[in-house]
């Protein structure tokens, strides 16, 4: 990170984000992706910005995400587009993703991936990413947000829209927040150089075994309207695969989706 950024801007340089880059912690920003934008020339690859709580975050189509002090990890990585591969760019939420649900299987958490970002654990969203461009600078902020200690009173308030768990809820025990944050940030940039390594078609490999939406007559919503289909997974780019109703296949980089069905394979992982 640029030395040049006033001391205080940020509370504490703690530690290493991935590639090198510097961890700034902060007690309390609007939203980590806002201020990593907002100094997205001063970051350097790899720098990563943790808010203890963030009071206006921001989440996929303009909603609002919640993270309550020190019970929710809210985390952004700056990525400078020379040193990654255009389709790792690409593809960049799902990696973020990926690299949640691995975090929760080390703290035996067995988590599922919802195309395009989501992370679920028992049927229930727990986790969510948010990439976002700088148009001048061509960098990419990579948002992180996992439920760590929010209690099921604090559910009531994150994600009305959709139903919500927590490692607590879903554990009955609490976690370091810090900690977990730590182990993000070495499961992304341990995911990401399998991605450079192997290409983008390391991701559709990885998301078949833990995919949420595996055979569900599925509802995509975008800007224009909805299609409903059959999933059929990712394509090598991380695009989501359709086939419609009507026997077509559509691929989508980005839109909302909602399940058809409520039974069916993502049910693995619910509570038996
Ligand atoms: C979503 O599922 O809609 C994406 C949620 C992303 C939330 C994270 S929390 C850290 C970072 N800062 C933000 O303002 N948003 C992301």
């Amino acid at each position: 990170m640029n030395p040049d950024i006033p001391p205080a801007a940020c509370e504490r340089r703690i530690g290493q984000g991935p590639w090198n880059g510097d961890l700034l912690l902060f007690e309390c920003l609007p939203s980590t992706n806002r201020w990593a934008l907002e100094h997205v020339r001063d970051l350097a690859h790899g720098d990563a910005i943790r808010a203890v709580r963030q009071t206006a975050g921001r989440g996929r189509f303009q909603r609002r995400w919640f993270a309550p002090e020190d019970r929710a990890l809210a985390l952004s990585v700056a990525l400078h587009p020379d040193r990654l591969r255009a389709d790792t760019i690409a593809a960049i939420g799902q990696a973020a993703a990926v690299a949640i649900q691995e975090t929760l299987a080390e703290y035996r958490l067995p988590a599922l991936l919802k195309w395009p970002n989501d992370v679920m654990l028992a049927g229930r969203k727990i986790a969510g990413a948010l990439a976002e461009q700088d148009s001048a600078s061509g960098r990419t902020v990579l948002g992180m947000g996992l439920n760590v200690n929010v209690t099921a009173a604090d559910l009531s308030f994150i994600l009305p829209r959709e139903s919500a768990t927590s490692m607590l809820v879903a554990s009955g025990q609490t976690y370091d927040v810090a900690e977990a944050g730590a182990v993000v940030l070495r499961e992304l940039s341990r995911f990401i150089a399998r991605m450079e390594s192997e290409g983008a078609c390391a991701l559709p490999a990885h998301w078949a075994r833990y995919d949420f939406l595996q055979g569900r007559l599925i509802s995509v919503q975008e800007t224009g309207g909805s299609v409903t289909g059959r999933y059929a997974g990712l394509d090598s780019l991380g695009r989501l695969r359709l086939v419609t109703t009507a026997g077509d296949e559509r691929l989508f980089w980005s839109a909302d989706v909602s399940l058809q069905e409520t039974t069916g394979p993502a049910a693995r992982n619910d509570p038996a």
